[in-house]
């Protein structure tokens, strides 16, 4: 196990690539913030961005990034390929868009933001996942993308993924958080060399996460608040977690969490924590 010690310690992708264990979130954060809100990221510390094509704000945080003055090769940049762009053909334009728009000639992780599941294509959604999955495969091998990799992939989508893929998903970025573990999810992608990003780390928007008791009462013993005692609980399993804020003093926060360690008792003890909110999102039942 590799030891953390800032949120810019390294994983290690199954292709080589190297990852800073913490990022720093952007859904949510409206184009006319985002410029500041990445900026303050970067000048915070945070060397990980994560953002989408669907939040609407890749070029905001194209632009954060540029004013951030920091050099490019020592950001790691991920978007996700939105739903309705799946396919070949889409997968490539929308790709070139999402650089357009980050004013950047590369990415270091791409992801298929959601499957294509059975609900809203039948039996054609393995096809479309699959000619998808080769675009991102072909861009890859241009150079043009670090790593790729997946979002709300169920074990059963990669199964079926695989059997087409000539290069394996280095990522999957799933909704992880007090109260929704996604403990099998996680240990098969885990056993596959997958590793594991964690959207809405703190629960997301509106989640009561954080005034949940027995996470305040862990926080108190170490002098820590809810969000860190959260974050720490995610990376001590070998996750990613993304947390965002768009204030300074969250930002900070969420980075100190690296002068503590929660015993194995009040890991567990997380982790059997339910009905805290969030998402909870099944990708297959999506329909957008
Ligand atoms: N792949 C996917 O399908 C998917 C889906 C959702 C999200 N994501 C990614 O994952 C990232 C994180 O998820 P998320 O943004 O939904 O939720 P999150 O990071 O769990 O929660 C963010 C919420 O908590 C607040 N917050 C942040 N730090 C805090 C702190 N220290 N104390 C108290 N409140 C705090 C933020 O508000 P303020 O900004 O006001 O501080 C925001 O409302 C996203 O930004 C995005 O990059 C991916």
């Amino acid at each position: 196990m590799i030891e953390l010690t800032s949120i810019n310690s390294k994983l290690n992708l199954n292709n080589g690539t190297q990852i800073p264990c913490v990022g720093y979130g952007t859904f949510r954060t409206p184009a006319d913030v985002a410029e500041k809100a990445v900026a303050d990221a970067i000048k915070v510390g945070y060397r990980h961005i994560d953002t989408a094509a669907v939040y609407g704000n890749e070029e905001a945080v194209g632009k954060g990034i540029k004013d951030s003055g920091i050099d490019r090769k020592d950001l790691f940049v991920t978007s996700k390929l939105w739903n309705d762009n799946r396919g070949y053909d889409s997968t490539k334009k929308a790709f070139q868009e999402t650089l357009d728009h980050l004013q950047m000639d590369y990415l270091d992780l791409y992801l298929i933001h959601w499957p294509a599941n059975q609900k809203q294509f039948g039996t054609k959604a393995s096809e479309i996942n699959a000619e998808t999955w080769r675009a991102m495969e072909d861009l890859y091998n241009e150079g043009k993308i670090k790593a790729i990799g997946l979002s709300n992939f169920m074990p059963h989508h990669i199964v079926e993924l695989m059997k087409t893929a000539k290069v394996a998903p280095a990522v999957d970025q799933i909704e992880v958080h007090p109260g929704w573990p996604h403990t099998e999810q996680v240990k098969y992608l885990q056993a596959h060399n997958i590793l594991v990003e964690a959207w809405a780390p703190l629960g997301g928007q509106g989640a009561h996460v954080m005034t949940n008791q027995t996470i305040l009462q862990i926080a108190d013993k170490y002098g820590k608040t809810a969000a860190q005692v959260c974050l720490r609980w995610i990376i001590q399993q070998g996750i990613v977690p993304l947390p965002k804020s768009v204030h300074e003093n969250r930002m900070i926060q969420n980075k100190e969490i690296f002068d503590f360690v929660l015993t194995d008792d009040e890991m567990k003890q997380i982790s059997l924590l339910t009905n805290l909110g969030g998402q909870c999102a099944d990708p297959d039942e999506a329909d957008f």
